[in-house]
């Protein structure tokens, strides 16, 4: 693959035992939505180490009076792609609690693999926040750009995308389609298969999160 300055693939030795655990087909509903979120968490401690909207708050330590920088209060909103972005939230929501939600819900045509939205709420102001759409799969990259071009077109001009594995393919098209929007991703895997599944990916992440099927 191409290198492409507006992705990183993390390299650390935590989020790779992680994803060892949630590749795992004997791993259970219940480890697998904890791993979600603390990867997420991982993940967005390293994502946003730059961008993030501060403000100077003055402070009273027992010494003396000081000027100290904190995240201002609702600088992020998260979008997570349903369902299985729905995942990620609380891993987000662990660094920035007070961050809104905004959801898409997208499935992808099964033959086509061609992603449909069917829901859309996003809270007031969005445009004006830094956006964090998530996603655990990224496979042929047509569910996040879709999703994407909508924020766009509403008006977000400050967006960034997470999500946990990624084929080559579907991070090459995002990327391209989007290189003004930062692009994390834990993992890259080898290939698509016929079906448009990740190998060797971690199967179907909405029914692992979700307990379907
Ligand atoms: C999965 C996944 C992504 C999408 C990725 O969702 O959660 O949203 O596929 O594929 P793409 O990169 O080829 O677009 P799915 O359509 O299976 O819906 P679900 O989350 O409701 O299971
Ligand atoms: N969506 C998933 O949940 N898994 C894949 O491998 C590809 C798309």
């Amino acid at each position: 693959m191409k290198d492409y300055k507006n992705v990183t693939v993390f390299d650390h030795p935590l989020i790779h035992h992680k994803i060892a655990i949630l590749r795992d087909e004997r791993t259970s509903m219940k480890d697998f939505r904890e791993l979600v979120e603390e990867i997420t968490t991982l993940m967005t401690y390293e994502s946003l180490k730059n961008g993030v909207p501060t403000i100077d708050v003055e402070v009273k330590t027992p010494l003396e009076n000081c000027t100290q920088k904190m995240v201002e209060d609702d600088a992020v909103v998260i979008v997570p792609i349903l369902r299985a972005g729905l995942g990620m939230v609380n891993g987000v929501h662990a660094l920035f609690p007070l961050a809104k939600v905004g959801h898409i819900g997208m499935y992808r045509n099964e033959e086509t693999l061609v992603p449909e939205t069917y829901y859309c709420k996003l809270p007031d102001g969005i445009e004006n926040k830094l956006v964090i759409v998530v996603d655990p799969m990224l496979a042929t990259g047509g569910s996040a750009i879709d999703a994407i071009d909508h924020l766009k077109k509403i008006g977000c001009k400050n967006l960034k995308f997470m999500g946990i594995i990624a084929a080559p393919e579907g991070l090459s098209k995002l990327a391209e389609a989007h290189p003004d929007v930062d692009i994390y991703v834990s993992t890259l895997d080898r290939c698509l298969n016929e079906n448009g599944y990740i190998l060797p990916g971690l199967g179907d992440a909405g029914d692992r999160l979700f307990g379907t099927k």
